[in-house]
């Protein structure tokens, strides 16, 4: 059925201040999984309806790690987001991929441990499709939106997702290079997997602020020079959200992602509570 968009945005490293909301109201939302890493911002941008959460928290306090990912795809459907982007902070694998450009990606691998990696423990078992993680509707939409504000977007990347809060080392670099991964972070999953759990489709829009570790005769990555190219380019990401905006069909369509549980669940009906 179609009806009316309303995007949550998870907002990562030098994103936490948001998105510049028309009538902004921020919300302290309640999760049976926990405190969500904040409270979250929820306005208008040309019309449409935004759910801003910044994932690390106030004064980026929450290490990847530690970041409760359920309680905060939760607290977004709770709002009651149609869509959810992550915008993140990535390094480069890909020589093509350089600092300042921007990678909507359409992979993952998920080399994170230790986890809360899904809703559903014991008492309902569920398995969902991840095969295609992101929603190819909302990649194209930013594509088109970053395009249009100037900037340089890759469409399409498989993006590796490391646990840290280190950065890789040469020869893990070079590892997942070698596995086809284009970009690393360490936050996007288990959010991509949860989001599909909670039948919201999700996109990634990646900034790209260093080249990892993996070019010979060249320092590896640090947290300083991360900050320092996400700052120079955290206009365009915000420029781009409002194209974005702009340039929404007035209608959302249904996505088949909104159904994603109709076949995932293996529970029998009279054995669920
Ligand atoms: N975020 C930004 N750059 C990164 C890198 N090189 N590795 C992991 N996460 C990152």
């Amino acid at each position: 059925m179609a009806g009316a968009w309303h995007i949550g945005i998870v907002g990562g490293s030098g994103l936490a201040a948001g998105l510049d909301l028309e009538n902004a109201q921020e919300i302290e939302v309640e999760s049976p999984f926990g405190l969500p890493s904040g409270p979250v911002t929820t306005g208008t941008l040309g019309g449409v309806r935004f759910t801003f959460l910044a994932r690390h928290g106030a004064g980026h306090r929450i290490p990847p790690s530690a970041v409760n990912y359920r309680a905060n795809i939760d607290a977004l459907k709770r709002c009651g987001v149609t869509d959810v982007i992550a915008l993140s902070a990535i390094g480069s694998l890909n020589e093509a991929m350089a600092p300042g450009h921007f990678v909507a990606v359409d992979q993952f691998i998920d080399r994170t441990s230790g986890r809360e990696g899904s809703f559903f423990g014991p008492g309902m078992v569920a398995h969902v499709s991840l095969a295609d993680p992101v929603c190819d509707r909302l990649r194209s939409a930013l594509v088109a939106a970053v395009t249009a504000e100037g900037a340089t977007v890759h469409d399409g990347g498989t993006y590796l997702a490391m646990e840290g809060p280190q950065f890789s080392t040469r020869a893990e670099s070079r590892l997942y290079q070698a596995w086809g991964a284009d970009v690393i972070g360490m936050t996007a999953m288990p959010e991509a997997r949860l989001a599909r759990e909670a039948e919201l489709p999700y996109a990634l829009l990646g900034m790209v602020t260093d080249y990892d570790s993996w070019r010979e005769n060249e320092a590896g990555v640090d947290a300083a020079a991360v900050l320092a190219v996400m700052a120079a380019n955290v206009a365009t990401a915000q420029q781009a959200m409002r194209r974005f905006a702009a340039d929404l069909p007035p209608e959302r369509e249904a996505s088949p992602i909104d159904r994603a549980l109709d076949f995932a669940i293996m529970t029998a009906p009279a054995q669920r509570d």
